[in-house]
C-alpha cells in the first residue's frame, strides 16, 4: 500500500485520511473552492511564485479572502516534514461552512485550508514518454469560467472517466464550435510544419503554469507559437500533439480516437521541448542550490 500523503488542515499536521470536514462546508454542497497543484523536483516546489499568483487570481475572483503568504509558508513547511523529493504538493480553499443557500453567505465563512503533499516514486509518467498517450475527444460540458482553477470538475470528471473507460490516458475537449480547448486535466498544444498551435488564453480554458512556460521555452528555442484554437477536423492533419501540465509535464499523444497522430510516435519538436522543460527545471535546481 502507498504512504498516506501528509496533510495541514487548518494550520494543523495529520495523514490525510485524518482530516475531516463538515457536510456544511460549500465545497462538498456547491464544489465552492479553488486549489492548486505544485510539482515537487528534489524537495521544492516548482513555479511557486507563478502557481501562487494564479491561486490570488482564483480566489480574487471567486470572492474568497485568505492569506496566500501565510498559505506558502505552510505549504513550503508540510512539503519539508513530508520528507517529500519528488511528488505533488495540492492546495485547496473551500469558502467555509454555512447553511445551504445558493448566495455567498453574509457575513462571510471562514475557509476552509486544506494542503497535502503527494509522494512519487520517480515519473509517473515514464513508460508514456517514448511512445505517447492515447486520447479520446469529448464535448466540453463545463461552466464559462473554466479561466478559475474552481473545484467544480464534474464536467473535467465526466470527460476523464470516458478516457478511462477507452482506456486512455486523457480527454481532448471540444467546444460546440468545433474548437479544441483543453484537456480534461491538461492543456493542448499541436505542431504542424515546425509551428506550435495552441488555444488563446480566455475564460474558456485553464491558464495552464506549464503551458505558459512551454510558449516562452518554444519561444526561446526560435519556434514559432500560434495561439490559435486547433480544431477537430485539424488534429488528422497535425505533425505531432502533446500535452502539458504539472503532472504530465510535456506529454507526447500517439493516437486520437484510436487513430495515430502523425508518425505515431513522440515528435521531434515534442522531444526538443520536453528535454527543454528538464533543462530549465535543471537549471533552477542548480540556481537554488547557490
Ligand atoms: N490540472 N487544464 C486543466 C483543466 C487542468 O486541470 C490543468 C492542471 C491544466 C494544466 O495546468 P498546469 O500546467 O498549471 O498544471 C490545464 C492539475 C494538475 C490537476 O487538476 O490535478
Amino acid at each position: 500500500m502507498s504512504e498516506v500523503p501528509l496533510a495541514n488542515w487548518n494550520g494543523e499536521e495529520m495523514p490525510l485520511d485524518q482530516a475531516r470536514v463538515s457536510v456544511l462546508d460549500r465545497a462538498f454542497l456547491f464544489g465552492d473552492a479553488v486549489y492548486e497543484a505544485l510539482r515537487i523536483y528534489e524537495g521544492r516546489a516548482w513555479l511557486c511564485r507563478e502557481h501562487m499568483d494564479r491561486f490570488r487570481r482564483s480566489l480574487l475572483e471567486m470572492r474568497i479572502e485568505t492569506d496566500v503568504d501565510r498559505l506558502e509558508r505552510r505549504m513550503q513547511e508540510t512539503i519539508s516534514h513530508s520528507g517529500a523529493r519528488d511528488g505533488l504538493v495540492y492546495l485547496q480553499v473551500t469558502r467555509g461552512e454555512a447553511a445551504r443557500n445558493h448566495a455567498f453567505p453574509d457575513p462571510a465563512s471562514v475557509p476552509n485550508e486544506l494542503i497535502y503533499v503527494k509522494k512519487y516514486a520517480g515519473d509517473p509518467h515514464l513508460e508514456l514518454r517514448a511512445g505517447g498517450c492515447k486520447v479520446i475527444t469529448f464535448p466540453d460540458i463545463r461552466w464559462g469560467r473554466r479561466d478559475i482553477k474552481s473545484c467544480n470538475l464534474l464536467g473535467n470528471c465526466f470527460a476523464a472517466q470516458a478516457a478511462a473507460q477507452a482506456d486512455c490516458q486523457e480527454a481532448i475537449l471540444i467546444a460546440q464550435n468545433g474548437e479544441i480547448t483543453e484537456g480534461s486535466h491538461s492543456n493542448v498544444f499541436g505542431v504542424k510544419d515546425g509551428k506550435l498551435l495552441t488555444s488563446p488564453l480566455g475564460n474558456h480554458i485553464l491558464p495552464g503554469i506549464t503551458r505558459n512556460l512551454v510558449v516562452s521555452l518554444a519561444q526561446r528555442a526560435q519556434i514559432p507559437v500560434v495561439e490559435h484554437p486547433l480544431t477537430r477536423e485539424n488534429l488528422d492533419m497535425v505533425d505531432e500533439l502533446f500535452l502539458t501540465g504539472t503532472t504530465v509535464e510535456v506529454l507526447p499523444i500517439s493516437q486520437v480516437d484510436g487513430k495515430p497522430v502523425g508518425s505515431g510516435h513522440s515528435g521531434a519538436v515534442t522531444d526538443l521541448l520536453f528535454r527543454t522543460y528538464q533543462q530549465a527545471v535543471r537549471e533552477w535546481l542548480d540556481r537554488e542550490d547557490n
